[in-house]
C-alpha cells in the first residue's frame, strides 16, 4: 500500500477502505508517514468528506493507536460525559458529584484549559494539594471506593489523534465535522466508558457557532458511539453567552459548590440536571428522565452531592475545607465593578471575548506552558435579556494586576451589546439526541 495512492483516491472523491485508513493511522503514529502526506490527506478529506463507515473506521483506528483503558475492574455501568468546551462551563465540577451520589461510577479523563475555554483540571487545582496525576490502579480504586476519580489525559491515549490534531491546527483542517467527531470520539472510546453523554456547545463562545452545525456534529458523534457499541446521548446547549455567572477557575469552583447547595444560577443548574438525567438513565439508575431528575434534586437537597465532592477532593490529595467554606478558595487582590456604559437591555454578549478577558487577567494560558492564576476572572451581574442602567455593574472583575485589569475591562465591555427593546435570550437546550432504545 502506498500513501500516495491513498491521498489520490480521497482527492478524487472516493471512499477509503478500512485497511487504507488503518495503514495511514498506524504509519503516521509510528512516524513512517511524513507530515506533508498526512496534511495532504487531511485537506483532501476536508474537501471531499468521509462517509459514516469511513468516519467510524478513522475513529476506531485512532482509538486503537494507543492504550484502550480497561475499566472492567470498576463495578457498575461507567458513564462518561464530554463537553466540546465553552466559557464558564464548570459543569463537570457539579455534575460528577451529583451523579456519583446517585450511584453512577464516574471514571473521567479531563483536560486543561484551551484558548478562551477553561479546563476541569485547572479548576480543580483550586483545592490546595489536589492532583490528577493518578496511577491507573489508584484511579480504579478511587472510583470503587469514593465513586469518582478524575485524571489527566495520558500520552498513550489515542496518540494518533494527538499528532493529527496538532497537524490540523496548523493546516486549516480543524473545522471539518467528521474530523472533529472522530477526534473527540476516539479519545472517548479509548477512555473506556460503557456509555457517553456529549454536551455539544453552540454559539459565540463555542467551536460550532451555528446551531445547525452543532446539531450535525452531535448526530455524527452519536452515530459513531453507537456504531462502536457504546450507549451514546448528545445534548446541544447554548454557548452564546457564558454559562452561569462566574468565569475563572476558583470562581467557577465556587459556583459549582453553590449549585450543589441548591443555590446556583438557573441556567447552570438546568444544564446539570439535563445532562445528569441522561447519565442516570444511560447508567441504568433511573427509569426515565423524570425519575432521574427527582433523584438528582434529592442528592442536592439532602447534601449528599456536596459531601461526595468533598470526599472526591480529599481522595485525590486535596483539602476539602473549601467545599464547606468557599471563602477559603483562592481570592484575587483587586475586586471592582465594571459599570454599564448606557441604559438598555443586554441584547448580545460576544462570549468568546468574555473568555478572552478572563484569559488576559491570567485565568487562561497565553502559551502552552504558561502558569495560570486560579483566583482571577469575572462575576457577571447582567446576562442577555437583563435591563441595566448606566453606571450599574455589568460584572465584577477579579484581578491581581492593574494593567491586566484595565485591558480585560476594555475587552469585556466591548463584548456587551445593548438594545432599547426588550430581548429574549436563546433557549439553553437546543437539541437532544436521546434514543428510545436507551431505556
Ligand atoms: N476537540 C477535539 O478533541 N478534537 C477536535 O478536532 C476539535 C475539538
Amino acid at each position: 500500500m502506498r500513501m500516495y495512492d491513498i491521498i489520490r483516491k480521497k482527492r478524487d472523491g472516493n471512499a477509503l477502505s478500512r485497511e487504507e485508513i488503518e495503514f495511514f493511522v498506524q504509519g503516521y503514529t509510528a512516524g513512517d508517514i511524513p507530515d506533508y502526506q498526512a496534511s495532504a490527506l487531511m485537506m483532501a478529506i476536508y474537501f471531499q468528506g468521509m462517509d459514516e463507515r469511513e468516519t467510524l473506521d478513522l475513529t476506531l483506528a485512532m482509538a486503537h493507536s494507543g492504550k484502550m483503558l480497561d475499566l472492567s475492574a470498576i463495578h457498575g455501568i461507567k458513564v462518561d460525559k464530554h463537553s466540546t468546551g465553552g466559557v464558564g462551563d464548570k459543569t463537570s465540577l457539579a455534575l460528577t458529584p451529583m451523579v456519583a451520589a446517585c450511584g453512577i461510577p464516574v471514571a473521567k479523563m479531563s483536560g486543561r484549559g484551551l484558548g478562551h475555554t477553561g479546563g476541569t483540571i485547572d479548576k480543580l487545582e483550586s483545592f490546595p494539594g489536589f492532583t490528577t496525576g493518578l496511577s491507573l490502579e489508584r484511579f480504579v480504586n478511587n472510583v470503587n471506593e469514593v465513586g469518582i476519580a478524575i485524571m489527566g489525559q495520558t500520552a498513550d491515549l489515542a496518540p494518533a489523534d494527538k499528532k493529527l490534531y496538532a497537524l490540523r491546527d496548523v493546516t486549516a483542517t480543524v473545522d471539518d465535522r467528521s474530523l472533529i467527531a472522530s477526534s473527540i470520539m476516539s479519545k472517548k472510546l479509548a477512555a473506556g466508558a460503557d456509555a457517553i453523554v456529549l454536551d455539544v456547545k453552540c454559539g459565540s463562545g463555542a467551536f460550532m457557532k451555528k446551531e445547525e452545525d452543532a446539531i450535525a456534529l452531535a448526530k455524527e458523534m452519536v452515530q459513531i458511539g453507537r456504531n462502536a457499541g457504546r450507549k451514546t446521548i448528545a445534548v446541544v446547549s447554548d454557548m452564546d453567552q457564558p454559562l452561569g455567572l462566574q468565569v475563572g477557575n476558583a470562581l467557577e469552583v465556587e459556583e459549582a459548590i453553590t449549585t450543589l447547595s441548591g443555590q446556583g444560577p438557573k441556567d447552570f443548574q438546568e444544564l446539570c440536571l439535563t445532562l445528569g438525567s441522561c447519565m442516570l438513565v444511560a447508567g441504568g439508575k433511573a427509569r426515565d428522565l423524570e425519575d432521574a431528575r427527582r433523584q438528582l434534586n434529592r442528592v442536592i437537597s439532602d447534601g449528599s452531592a456536596k459531601r461526595k465532592l468533598a470526599q472526591f477532593v480529599e481522595a485525590q490529595g486535596g483539602d476539602p475545607a473549601a467545599v464547606y467554606d468557599v471563602g477559603l478558595l483562592p481570592k484575587a487582590s483587586i475586586r471592582r465593578p465594571v459599570p454599564s456604559p448606557c441604559d438598555g437591555y443586554v441584547s448580545r454578549i460576544d462570549c468568546e471575548e468574555v473568555g478572552m478577558a478572563s484569559l488576559i487577567l491570567g485565568g487562561g494560558r497565553q502559551t502552552k506552558d504558561s502558569a495560570i492564576d486560579l483566583s482571577v476572572g469575572l462575576t457577571l451581574c447582567a446576562k442577555v435579556g437583563s435591563f441595566v442602567h448606566a453606571g450599574e455593574p455589568l460584572a465584577y472583575l477579579h484581578a491581581n494586576d492593574e494593567s491586566k485589569a484595565r485591558e480585560a475591562t476594555e475587552r469585556f465591555l466591548a463584548s456587551y451589546h445593548f438594545s432599547k427593546e426588550a430581548v429574549t435570550p436563546g433557549r439553553l437546550i437546543r437539541y437532544m439526541d436521546f434514543p428510545s432504545g436507551i431505556y
